[in-house]
């Protein structure tokens, strides 16, 4: 028996077992989350009377949301004034119906920054380290998705190392050499999540905030939302936001038989 699965942006093709009852496993290479999966059986026996039955096994799935208004942000402050890394990861999902607004942003006084906003449906990442002159050569900008404002989930990665950056949109990839002198990112006192908060002047943010529901916040392996949740001391919340969880389990079971010809 030979099936092909296809999950979306996702398709293979599994070999089954070619007696009565022996059972063939097969594992993906990555997690998918998906709410439809097609299957399409392609050769059955050769003797007839084609059956199929397949079990397909999820894992469970801790998830922390944070829902912003538009005026909301969480701000992640550091335990020393400024932070200097080398390498970075930052990975979430977002879900939105606005077109704009800040996901990510934090900056220090050499220069430096690193933002993620949405800009017209699309994402743009900004990226620069240790170059003065702003505006002339050293700003890196990469753009990434389209329409990502369709109230669907849609997750983002970003790994850096050194001026290496890989930028990933809904598992497309785009590499990047950042621009700037240094091989570090210095950020002064905090990272913001969903605004940019000016200092000094409450309630009074710089861009547009971000709208929507952003989970799973990962920031060089701090979960930041369940850091806010458990009302850590390093997490500010500018405007309270709602906090919640889901575990999701799924197993899902599937017998068929196919007509006979
Ligand atoms: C970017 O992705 C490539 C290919 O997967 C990998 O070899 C490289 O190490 C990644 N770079 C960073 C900075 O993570
Ligand atoms: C969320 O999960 C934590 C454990 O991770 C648990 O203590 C808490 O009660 C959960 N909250 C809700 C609203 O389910």
């Amino acid at each position: 028996m030979c099936v092909f699965v296809c999950l979306c942006i996702y398709l293979q093709i599994f070999i089954g077992n070619s007696d009565t009852d022996t059972v063939v496993q097969h594992k993906l290479p990555h997690s998918i989350r998906t709410r439809y999966m097609r299957l399409l059986p392609l050769e059955g026996s050769p003797k007839g009377g084609m059956g199929l039955r397949l079990e397909v096994y999820g894992c469970t799935y801790k998830s922390d949301v944070a829902d912003f208004d538009g005026r909301s942000a969480l701000l992640y402050r550091f335990n020393q004034k400024s932070t200097s890394t080398v390498k970075d990861v930052i990975s979430l999902r977002f879900r939105s119906h606005q077109a704009e607004g800040v996901l990510v942003h934090g900056e220090g006084q050499r220069g430096d920054f690193l933002t993620l906003e949405l800009q017209r449906g699309r994402l743009i990442l900004h990226l620069n380290l240790g170059e003065r002159k702003r505006r002339s050569t050293g700003r890196s900008s990469v753009m990434l998705g389209s329409l990502l404002d369709d109230h669907h989930w849609h997750s983002v990665q970003i790994e850096r190392f050194n001026k290496h950056v890989n930028f990933t949109v809904d598992g497309h990839t785009q590499h990047f050499r950042s621009p700037g002198q240094e091989d570090t990112l210095e950020i002064d006192y905090e990272l913001s999540f969903g605004g940019i908060p000016l200092p000094g002047k409450p309630g009074t943010f710089l861009h547009e905030n971000f709208h929507g529901c952003i989970e799973n916040l990962n920031y060089n392996g701090v979960n930041v939302i369940d850091m806010a949740k458990r009302r850590k001391p390093q997490i500010y919340t500018v405007v309270s936001m709602n906090l919640y969880n889901s575990t999701v389990c799924n197993i899902l079971h599937v017998d068929y038989t196919f007509k006979t010809i």
